[in-house]
């Protein structure tokens, strides 16, 4: 069976700038290491706005500090007259890793459908870049057609065409936890992730579900990880509000020294 490693992601949504960002990473850095916290057994990654990324790249490679790079968004096009937009060949450049793609409040804010988010899954992986595909229910569609079939829907439509090989990553979002202090319980993660990775196996394959990691997100802090890292289809977190917080985010990533608490 495929091994997962465990991946604890933040989302910095738009927050910190390029100074603070710098600041930021160096305390995490020193935060872990005065936890003596062992790289390597699960993956870190931060996701700063588009102007912080050239800043914290040149720190963690002159640093080499184990934190992987994430963009927020990605354009659907290459290059060209689109103004504001964020090729992921510049992405690339920056040995950026990572692409956020659907997120909630892309979906709102920016009315992103489903298909512009499957067309940015393409844009993402066209350039060598994992997009972490955001789905998500709102608390509507959670009355109304229960946990798991938004967020399946949405996947269905992402993955669409995308080839078996390709290397992705899945967060499980429901709106209503975003940002609120009311999260999902461990037990409804667990049931909507299951869907998730079946989804993935429909789309591209078994191999490929095996070795996807299916993030949850909404409203994790310190006190809640370890009980959703539990679960055996939750293979880490997409953090929003506790990754700005150096102690916080320090203390989700090193969740194995807690699980239990
Ligand atoms: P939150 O945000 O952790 O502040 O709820 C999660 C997200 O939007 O990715």
């Amino acid at each position: 069976m495929a091994v997962r490693t465990p991946f604890l992601a933040g989302n910095w949504k738009m927050n910190l700038d390029h100074l603070q960002a710098v600041a930021f990473v160096q305390k995490l850095n020193w935060s872990l290491k005065d936890a003596s916290h062992e790289n390597g057994t699960v993956e870190v990654g931060i996701f700063p706005p588009f102007t912080d990324l050239r800043s914290v790249q040149t720190l963690i490679d002159a640093d080499r500090i184990a934190f992987s790079l994430g963009a927020q968004d990605v354009s659907v096009h290459d290059r060209g007259a689109y103004t504001g937009e964020v090729s992921g060949e510049f992405l690339a450049k920056l040995r950026v890793t990572y692409v956020i793609v659907g997120h909630s409040e892309r979906r709102e804010y920016h009315h992103e459908s489903d298909d512009i988010v499957a067309e940015k899954v393409r844009a993402a992986l066209r350039h060598g870049l994992v997009p972490v595909v955001c789905v998500g229910e709102t608390a509507e569609d959670l009355e109304e057609f229960g946990a798991s079939a938004v967020p399946v829907a949405q996947l269905e439509k992402a993955l669409a065409g995308v080839p078996a090989d390709a290397d992705i990553v899945v967060a499980y979002e429901p709106v209503w936890a975003i940002g609120s202090g009311q999260a999902a319980t461990p037990d409804q993660a667990q049931e909507v992730c299951a869907k998730l990775r079946e989804v993935v196996a429909a789309t591209m394959g078994e191999d490929a579900a095996a070795r996807t990691r299916i993030l949850y997100g909404g409203s994790v802090k310190s006190g809640n990880i370890a009980s959703y890292m539990r679960e055996p289809d939750v293979d880490g977190a997409l953090v929003g509000g506790a990754s700005i917080v150096v102690d916080e985010f320090s203390a989700i990533i090193r969740y194995q020294k807690h699980v239990g608490v």
